[in-house]
């Protein structure tokens, strides 16, 4: 076997900040799918825990000393959060539950207030289903058409679809700027400024990028950009919406109910200021203090070095599974282009069964269609197996992998 080359992270330290890290049954956790939610670090659970036990009010409402502690609390996350995305004022930053809310939030109070029928959607083939079913039901109620920029026989978006795509009746383009599947790293600058000349507004799925790499809403250009805090360290129920100020400010409230008004009277009703607009009822306001935490942490590790440590050890990755025979990789072979995420099948065995197979060596696989079926139609496959990393995966979980799949085929009496 060859030698794992170095991280640029020190991951075997970081690991120690994860409780589930400590070896179970003398076995290491080797945890694959941090594509669908990721680990905490202890920073994270405490900061959580210290609100639950010596700061915990009502953010909002209170004239007494906790409601004004937790209310900090719960604005400093959301200047923590603006901050990592170089959004121009945190009150360009609403709190929903996640990324799959922030997108059913644009669907509902700025699509259906500004598409009409004969409008036009342009989407990608490679979106999660989150980026796609809001926009089918809108499709279908409004009589507003979708069309898809198709990706290539490698696995990359086909830019050059977009001159024909990009007519005039385009009024929103909304699309992955990492692929969960394909790992592939989209031109997300390129295709908001090609949307943007045509006067479309732009939305980016950010759900797998903002985790693992540098990124700048000012720099992207981009209208909207919504991601998770799951999957980067933070707690479920937590996710974010970054939208330009003013196309918030002119957005219609997506949910109603407290908080989110200024006055209410028996016939009049008068919403609140941006963001709290948008926050209907008690938000998740220690999970947002989670997610500040989960951003100091990934902040004091450097996005740049989050970055590099992925492309190594997809690189790593991709030159090991190569090596597999059976193996079909899906996506570029160029780890320059793609984030930390693998999906493979392995020649006569479902992915299920693999998973499962991999699961008896410890080593935590997804398999089925990601939320991606459009994609994996396009790809003539009904389901495959996903590996994923983040920063507590040293090179060596790789080679686990590795190890467990040779074993797999062994075990099934594949020979080749
Ligand atoms: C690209 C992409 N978009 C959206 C989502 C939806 O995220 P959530 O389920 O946290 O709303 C995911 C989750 O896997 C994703 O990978």
């Amino acid at each position: 076997m060859k030698a794992s080359p170095a991280c640029s992270l020190d991951v075997h330290r970081l690991r120690v900040d994860f409780p589930i890290f400590a070896t179970r049954d003398g076995r290491p956790v080797v945890f694959l799918d941090s594509a669908a939610s990721s680990q905490k670090p202890r920073q994270v659970l405490e900061a959580m825990n210290a609100i639950y036990t010596s700061a915990y009010a009502n953010v909002h409402r209170g004239v007494y000393q906790l409601s004004e502690a937790a209310t900090a609390a719960y604005e400093a996350a959301r200047e923590k959060v603006a901050r990592f995305i170089n959004a121009p004022a945190a009150d360009t930053i609403v709190f929903t539950r996640n990324a799959t809310e922030s997108l059913n939030l644009i669907a509902y109070a700025y699509a259906r207030t500004n598409l009409r029928e004969g409008d036009e959607i342009v989407l990608t083939e490679l979106e999660h289903h989150a980026n796609f079913v809001p926009w089918t039901v809108l499709a279908k109620e409004r009589g507003v058409k979708l069309k898809f920029i198709p990706i290539t026989e490698q696995g990359y978006l086909n830019l050059d679809a977009l001159d024909e795509l990009l007519t005039s009746r385009v009024k929103l383009v909304s699309f992955a700027h990492v692929s969960n599947v394909l790992g592939v790293i989209n031109d997300a600058h390129a295709i908001v400024q090609r949307a943007k000349a045509i006067g479309a507004v732009t939305v980016v799925d950010a759900s797998q990028s903002v985790p693992h790499m540098p990124v700048d809403v000012q720099a992207l250009g981009c209208d909207f950009l919504v991601f998770s805090g799951h999957k980067m360290l933070g707690p479920t129920g937590i996710g974010v919406l970054y939208g330009r100020r003013d196309l918030l400010e002119a957005m219609p409230p997506f949910l109603t109910g407290g908080d989110m008004i200024r006055y209410v009277g028996f016939d009049e009703v008068r919403w609140n200021d941006v963001p709290f607009k948008f926050e209907a009822g008690t938000p998740a306001f220690v999970e947002a203090v989670g997610l500040g935490a989960a951003v100091d942490y990934l902040t004091a590790l450097g996005m740049q070095a989050v970055r590099e440590h992925e492309r190594q050890i997809t690189a790593y990755a991709l030159e090991r599974l190569s090596e597999v025979s059976g193996v079909r990789i899906f996506g570029p072979l160029d780890a320059e282009h793609r984030g930390g995420v693998v999906t493979f099948t392995l020649e006569r065995v479902h992915p299920h069964d693999l998973a499962s197979l991999l699961d008896r060596d410890g080593i935590a696989i997804r398999a089925g269609h990601h939320c991606a079926q459009p994609l994996h139609q396009r790809l003539g496959v009904n389901a495959t197996a996903r590996a994923s990393f983040y920063v507590y995966n040293p090179l060596s979980d790789v080679d686990a992998l590795v190890t467990s799949l040779e074993r797999a085929k062994a075990a099934l009496r594949i020979k080749r």
